[in-house]
This record gives structure tokens, sequence and C-alpha cells, in this order.
């Protein structure tokens, strides 16, 4: 990969030096960057309901926050910002953009956000919980991150970390593209792995009773009652492999609006489709919240790892293959590495 993109770091110098510690600006990291979208394109994203998007207005030192789909998704010409979410769900050229970004684990990405800001436009100063990279599009943009400024113009590129608060104002019309990462929070990931238990079964006993004596205190929770229920808890049980199964499930799981159609291309190559998230840990798959297990992994991580592969590599796997291109979750095509 360019090296150009984290400002002559390679990437395992970027990761031990800046990722999750320090923010770090690159000039002209993709040089000459014209984005992937225009105006027109980000508005027609808007006014989709299987797309979230928002526009933040800002009216002295106060912002105002408008949530989508927008019947029309026209700003003001001034102090304004129309920002949509998951583009890369949507747009091949936004998820193409984000494998400059696969030195980081796919398990770790959450998605790429594009604004479109008109002069003095921006969401405010805030701090973010997740790592960002914040490219700039067409057009320029003041960030002033930990006291210090930035002016940012297409192909400039601003890595931050957790928690560092920043700013971002537009200069003049211009767009900027979020990297954006996730890390899951313990009480996050106990939620739902206590959901994922719940789904594979717990124990069915039912307390019972049959010596009952007559009641002097009714309101109180017999004794009984509270041992069973510390005997039944105490037989929940779980395996690492159960924390695998949960967890690869857990990340692939797409989010609640995304819907999948079939496509209909033809082709000799296979394509993981832009909303597909295929994960794997040892001989276990997980795609878009599923689990499976196959007899040729090497295979299917090759696509996994590059997101598209010769049909004739996967032939082995042929069943699955078709299977999941009915669900519509990958496509054939004829087109190679472009996105
Ligand atoms: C923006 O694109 O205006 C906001 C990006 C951010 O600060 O996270
Ligand atoms: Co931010």
């Amino acid at each position: 990969m360019s090296h150009r993109l984290l400002g002559g770091l390679s990437p395992r110098e970027f990761l031990r030096r800046y990722w999750q510690k320090r923010p770090l600006f690159v000039p002209r990291a993709l040089p000459g960057f014209a984005g992937v979208l225009d105006r027109r394109a980000l508005g027609a994203l808007a006014r989709r309901d299987d797309v979230e998007s928002r526009i933040v207005e800002r009216r002295g030192t106060r912002w105002d926050t408008r949530h989508g789909p927008f019947s029309e998704a026209k700003i003001r010409s001034r102090n304004a910002t129309l920002l949509v979410n998951g583009v890369n769900l949507h747009l091949p050229a936004a998820e193409a953009l984000l494998r400059r970004f696969h030195f980081v684990p796919q398990a770790r990405l959450d998605d790429v956000m594009v604004s479109y800001a008109t002069p003095g436009g921006g969401v405010g100063p805030h701090v973010d919980s997740y790592d960002v990279f914040l490219l700039q599009g067409p057009g320029r943009r003041r960030w002033r991150v930990l006291g210090k400024n930035y002016t940012t113009s297409a192909g400039d590129l601003l890595y931050l970390p957790p928690g560092v608060e920043h700013d971002g104002v537009a200069l003049e019309p211009c767009y900027t593209y979020s990297i954006g990462f996730r890390a899951p929070r313990g009480a996050e990931l106990g939620a739902a792995f206590l959901d994922w238990l719940h789904e594979r079964g717990l124990p069915e006993a039912r307390y019972r009773d049959p010596g009952l004596a007559p009641a002097r205190r009714p309101a109180r929770i017999p004794a009984g009652m509270v041992q069973f229920t510390a005997q039944v808890l105490s037989r929940i049980r779980w395996s690492r492999s159960d924390v695998v199964d949960f967890l690869g499930r857990y990340l692939s799981a797409p989010k609640p609006h995304v819907v999948f159609r079939p496509g209909a291309g033809r082709g000799r190559r296979v394509r993981l489709d832009s909303k597909t998230q295929l994960l794997y840990f040892g001989g276990r798959f997980f795609i878009n919240g599923e689990s499976l297990v196959v007899r040729h992994p090497e295979r299917l991580r090759e696509l996994a790892d590059r997101r598209e592969a010769d049909l004739e590599r996967l032939a082995p796997l042929a069943a699955l293959i078709s299977q999941w291109r009915r669900a519509g979750y990958l496509h054939f095509t004829n087109k190679e590495g472009d996105g």
C-alpha cells in the first residue's frame, strides 16, 4: 500500500505511534482526491429510509439537528451541513476507499460517513468515542484539534484517536469523509451475549413448592425461591467456542435498516455486496449475523479478506456461493478490483 496515505509511515509504524494514542495530520495523503459522490448523489441517499442522515444548522453558537430521511435534502447556503452515514454500504467506490484502511481489521470498521457543508457549517466542537480518519474531499475546511488549527483541502487526512475534542468549520462548500471505527463496550457485549444465550436456550426448570407451609408474612419472598434462582443461574454455562460464535455473529450482524437485494450480474468473479460483513475465526465463518463451518476454509478466507475472488477458485464452495448470491450477500461480475 502507498505509505503516502499515512504521511510516509508504514501501517505498522502508524499503529505503533498514533493509533489510539495521538492525532496525526497528513497533508496530501490522497493527492487529488475528488470524492466519490456529488451533492445530488448525497442528497439522494439522504432521501432514502434505509440510510441514516441528518442536517445540522448553526445558529450563532447553537447547532440544531434534524434527522432524515428528508423529502428534500436541501440545506441553507451558509452554516449548514448534511451528513450521511454508511455511504460505503451503498456505493462501491466508498467501499473501495475503505480498502485503503484494511491494515485495521474489518471487525473494527464502522462506516464511511460523508458530510457536505456550506461556509460556516459544521457539527460544532465535540468528542467522538471512536477512532476516525477525517479525509477531506473537495473544498476547504478548518479543523481545530487540541488547540491547533489545520486547514484541510482535498486529499488531506486527519487521524483522531477516541476522546480528542475537534471542531471542523467549512471555509467554503466542502465535503468531508469520516472513516470511523467501532470498539465494543463491555456493557454492550454483555447485553448482546445475554440475548445470544437466551436464543440458544436457557434452563427450563420451573420452581415447585409441594411442601409449602401457610405464609405468615405473605409479602416476603420465599427463601426457597432465592435458592432456586441461584441454582438455575449457576447452571448457565458457556465455553470459549460459544464466545467466538456469539462475537462473530454480533460483529457481522447488519445494522437494523440494512436490506439485501439479489442482483442480476453475471461474470467470472465473485464480489461481496457492499453491505455484507464476512468475518472468520479459525474455521468458523460469520456472514451478516449467521455462523457456519465450511470444508474449504482457506478459499473462503481469501474471499473474506479481499472481498472478491475468482468464481473458479470458489468452485468447491459452489452451493454456498449460489445460496449467498440468492440472498444478495454477493454478486457475480467481470470487473476486477475497482469497486
Ligand atoms: C463533519 O464531517 O462535519 C463531522 C465529522 C466529525 O467531526 O466527526
Ligand atoms: Co467528530
